[in-house]
């Protein structure tokens, strides 16, 4: 008989910043699960890879004076020997450098093409001629050029689009009707109501204003907009449009595309609207879970908090880091890297529950039966009931959780019976045992019941921690195959093996405080390094009456568009009650137009229009200082009624 497959998958990453622990989250999390169908007996399919091509690529490469390819191939390299260290156990690396999938990406913009979902049109705009600009409508100071003053002519650049509001009616029933197409929950009232009610217009899919992209095949000055580029890596990596498909008619559709909440709107609503186009069946799940912190910002490169994984990994272990990661983050739920959270996580559970284990057991077996692992009489004493009722019910609470993508709980299930262990060690005090010949039996089941939790503990725990796994399993001389399966360990007693052999501990104690002092300071050096920050000065008390004149009210952000010629400048379109507002923002460096949209700011509503490089500001959003140079936006904590005032 087949075995059932499962198909997962992460984004394909930029392959232009620094990686960091944040960066690892989604990964590390699909390995886990990935190991985990394999244990379960799936066949499955684990895609990841890398975005390489669009404007941001070609600059950076531009900047390091290399081609974009020279510039990608070094950071792939590095990406991929990221993945190795941290034991990623992917099927398949896709590239969308790679030929294959741009020859595909091709068939599929040519297909939507000659079906009608893409069609070309006009993105129409005003142009200066002796500035070679174009500009939007509210972009112009008086009808004229809003740099050189000149008048402006109207002008259209020809773009293909997808007909991405046809599938709205179609996306609205998808999302409100099928609980387990976005997950969690909370994400598809977001979509539905920031993105899909306010109504979808086409997507641009087509640049012509850089090269490093998927030429289109029939009209090769344009490129491919990334995104489209992008998604569509979910398919062409198991051959779709390719001449062998055989991958894709086994693993698609998708089990599970994984993914930041950051992302979750393209592959809610741009993913299945292609699909749809291309009437192909949708993803089962597409799961947005939180991100990692350091305090209350999300580790990037670019704020300067980076935690590198390399780092942490050759001073506690790669299982240290995937343990915390896997641990300690409410799944679903944004959560903070802290060295003090990271250490007391190795110091707690994975030196003192689970590597005492091993080491006290393995140690006592020496001792009392000279290394052979006992024989099991089966007579069972209280004790044993519940240690092994637990040991029976372990693999269905992990399995069960696994199932519902509860990865945390999955590993709590696990250290639950480590923990009951410990504490059979204690109520049962081995040492007593070995003082008399009339308790030598009671001994040897004692010890054999540990042993065999140990076993399965090095058996359950192989999708979280490979290499504490192959540890714990190796204090076994000889364990067949069949011992080192799950299907054994559905009912008590499967451990065979004749001999234990004496390991290295699992995990060393770390000084807590010692080891903070050092991270923290590197950490520190890291922000330092990105940012002097400059120092705040204190303003002169103002009266009540000073602040009453200010006038707040939360805005959405309907449109946001970076302002040409510039790095740091947004010029946002801002839906404050029943009026939209243009507003100039310098928040460029820090989020995306892509970021901002659907966003709910506050805005100074009352201040004096101000003109920026001669674009117009009606009022100005609010931001806070990061302390690295950089700024957070400032948004109110639930989604209220835009136009609401901010007291
Ligand atoms: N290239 C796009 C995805 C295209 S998929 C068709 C992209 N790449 S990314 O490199 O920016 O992000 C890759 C993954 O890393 C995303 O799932 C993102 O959410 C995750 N993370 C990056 N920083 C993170 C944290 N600090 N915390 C948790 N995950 C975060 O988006």
């Amino acid at each position: 008989m087949s075995k059932p497959t499962f198909y997962i998958t992460t984004p394909i990453y930029y392959p232009s910043g620094t990686w960091h622990l944040g960066t690892c989250y989604t990964t590390v999390i699909c390995d886990a699960i990935a190991r985990f169908k394999r244990k379960m007996g799936y066949d499955v399919f684990y895609l990841t890879g890398t975005d390489e091509h669009g404007l941001k690529i070609e600059q950076k490469a531009k900047e390091a004076g290399v081609t974009p390819k020279e510039y990608v191939d070094k950071k792939v390299a590095d990406l991929q020997s990221l993945w190795a260290r941290l034991k990623i156990s992917y099927d398949r690396f896709i590239r969308t450098t790679d030929p294959y999938h741009e020859a595909a990406v091709q068939k599929i913009f040519d297909k939507l093409y000659a079906q009608g979902d893409i069609y070309k049109g006009e993105y129409e705009g005003y142009y200066c001629v002796p500035c070679e600009t174009y500009w939007t409508k509210t972009q112009l100071v008086n009808g004229k050029c809003p740099d050189c003053g000149r008048d402006v002519s109207i002008a259209k650049e020809s773009c293909y689009f997808f007909r991405l509001s046809k599938y709205q009616d179609r996306l609205i029933n998808l999302l409100e009707e099928n609980d387990e197409f976005l997950l969690p929950k909370p994400r598809r009232r977001e979509m539905i109501n920031n993105f899909l009610k306010p109504g979808l217009s086409d997507l641009a899919v087509t640049r012509s204003s850089f090269t490093w992209g998927v030429p289109v095949s029939f009209d090769p000055k344009h490129v491919v907009y990334v995104w489209i580029d992008a998604l569509v890596n979910y398919i062409t990596a198991l051959g779709y449009g390719s001449d062998d498909d055989s991958l894709f008619k086994k693993f698609w559709p998708a089990d599970i595309h994984m993914m930041g909440k950051e992302i979750v709107r393209f592959h809610s609503i741009i993913w299945p609207a292609l699909l749809m186009a291309l009437d192909l069946p949708l993803p089962k799940k597409v799961y947005g879970h939180g991100w990692l912190l350091m305090g209350a910002d999300k580790i990037s490169k670019s704020k300067g908090n980076i935690v590198d994984p390399v780092e942490l990994s050759d001073r506690y272990s790669v299982d240290a880091v995937r343990y915390f990661l896997l641990r300690e983050i409410p799944f679903g739920s944004d959560g903070a890297y802290t060295t003090r959270a990271f250490l007391s996580r190795i110091n707690a559970d994975l030196a003192n529950d689970l590597g005492n284990l091993v080491k006290r057991t393995v140690a006592m077996v020496n001792k009392y039966e000279g290394g052979k692992v006992p024989t099991w009489s089966g007579k069972l004493q209280n004790t044993d009931e519940e240690i092994i009722s637990l040991f029976k019910q372990t693999l269905p609470a992990v399995q069960k959780n696994m199932d519902e993508l509860f990865v945390p709980e999955a590993l709590e299930a696990i250290f639950t019976l480590i923990r009951r262990a410990n504490k059979y060690i204690d109520e049962n005090a081995p040492w007593i045992l070995a003082k008399s010949e009339d308790t030598k039996e009671r001994l040897s089941d004692v010890l054999y019941v540990l042993l065999e939790v140990i076993r399965a503990s090095g058996v359950l725990i192989e999708p979280f921690l490979p290499d504490t796994s192959e540890k714990i399993l190796s204090s076994f001389e000889g364990l067949s195959e069949e011992e080192k399966s799950f299907e054994s360990l559905f009912e008590f007693g499967g451990l065979k093996a004749k001999k234990v052999i004496e390991r290295d501990a699992l995990f060393m104690r770390v000084d807590v405080e010692k080891e903070i002092a050092e991270m923290e300071q590197k950490i520190e050096e890291n922000k330092k390094q990105e940012a002097e920050a400059p120092e705040t000065e204190t303003k002169p008390e103002i009266t009540i009456d000073d602040f009453a004149k200010v006038e707040l009210r939360v805005g959405k952000v309907l449109q946001a568009e970076k302002m040409p010629k510039t790095e740091k400048l947004l010029v946002m379109q801002v839906e404050i009650g029943k009026e939209t507002r243009q507003i100039v923002s310098g928040i460029a460096k820090y989020y995306s137009p892509e970021e901002m949209v659907g966003k709910q700011v506050v805005v100074v509503y009352n201040l004096a229009p101000h003109s920026f490089r001669g674009v117009e500001s009606q009022g100005m959003l609010l931001c806070a200082d990061d302390g690295k140079g950089g700024v957070v936006l400032v948004s109110p904590e639930k989604i209220v009624d835009s136009g609401s005032e901010v007291r």
